[in-house]
């Protein structure tokens, strides 16, 4: 794969980040997933927008202009000639003599590079997938997108030792999030439920989409927290990031949900998303 450097197009043998990278040493960096699907980025300008609220949240400067920042993404999709998969773009503070403070002059280390995987042709979303609730172990503040993930890392790696396919992580009592998605739950009377936007949890711009979709579609919508029995005893539970767009999630801590098959609501959710946004 060709990818990008602080400026510079190199094959991915050749690029090299410091040692004394903040993003390696202090996990100070953020990072942002795009979807692409036939050569489109997917929900792209929601990305854009949140990688400038992460930057802004550690203070660490916009490396390139937004303008920059599209054409960089549509062009490390043409040089690696990307059908479907992902652009994955990480930006830390820089790199400078290891010390918890850090200086005003730091130069970001900004790289780029694309994952090909088969986003729409998973064949998971046909079967659902199984998950195991953990407690929530991760920082405060999962709105702003950081590379701090390593307990994210831990408990997938749980959970596929466990036999599942994810985790949903759970914090007094209620779901926060899945390991790298939103949870979502459909009540018995077709209500999307959804935990409200807050500290604590990544705001999903796949999320906001498929709220937005659900709501112009008259499917009544909450955004409140919902719990781990509530879950186990909904009709449909799924989960949206960029990687997944919209998975069902056929058993919790090995219960089925719902008769243990993929829900109609999330079908319906998932070919709205797919007709609006690709
Ligand atoms: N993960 N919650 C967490 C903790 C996430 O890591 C992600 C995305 C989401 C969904 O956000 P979005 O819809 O904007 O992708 C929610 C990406 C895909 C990843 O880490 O690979």
């Amino acid at each position: 794969r060709t990818v990008y450097l602080n400026g510079d197009w190199v094959d991915e043998t050749e690029a090299r980040v410091s040692i004394f990278d903040r993003g390696f040493l202090f996990a100070d960096a953020i990072y942002e997933v795009t979807a692409v699907v036939g050569g489109k980025l997917v929900d792209y300008a929601g990305h854009a927008a949140r990688l400038k609220r992460s930057l802004a949240a550690l203070d660490i400067p916009m490396p390139v202009s937004e303008e920059a920042l599209l054409t960089l993404h549509r062009e490390i999709v043409a040089r690696n000639a990307l059908s479907d998969g992902g652009v994955y773009l990480q930006i830390s503070r820089g790199a400078e003599d290891r010390d918890f403070l850090y200086s005003d002059a730091l130069r970001p280390t900004f790289v780029m590079f694309t994952q090909a995987r088969a986003v729409l042709d998973n064949p998971k979303w046909k079967t659902g997938i199984f998950v195991v609730t953990m407690p929530e172990g991760r920082w405060v503040n999962r709105q702003i997108k950081t590379v701090q993930l390593l307990y994210s890392s831990l408990a997938k790696m749980e959970a596929k030792r466990q036999g599942a396919d994810d985790v949903l992580f759970t914090e007094d009592g209620v779901i926060t999030e899945a390991g790298s998605s939103n949870a979502h739950i459909v009540t018995k009377d077709g209500t999307l439920v959804t935990r409200a936007l807050s500290n604590a949890l990544l705001h999903g711009i796949t999320r906001a989409s498929i709220l937005d979709l659900a709501r112009a579609a008259q499917i009544r919508v909450e955004e409140r927290g919902f719990t781990v029995d509530e879950a186990k005893n909904a009709a449909e539970v799924f989960l949206t990031s960029a990687s997944a767009f919209v998975m069902p999630v056929v058993a919790i801590d090995g219960q089925p949900v719902g008769n243990g098959k993929p829900g109609p609501l999330t079908a319906r959710i998932r070919d709205l998303y797919i007709e609006d946004r690709l």
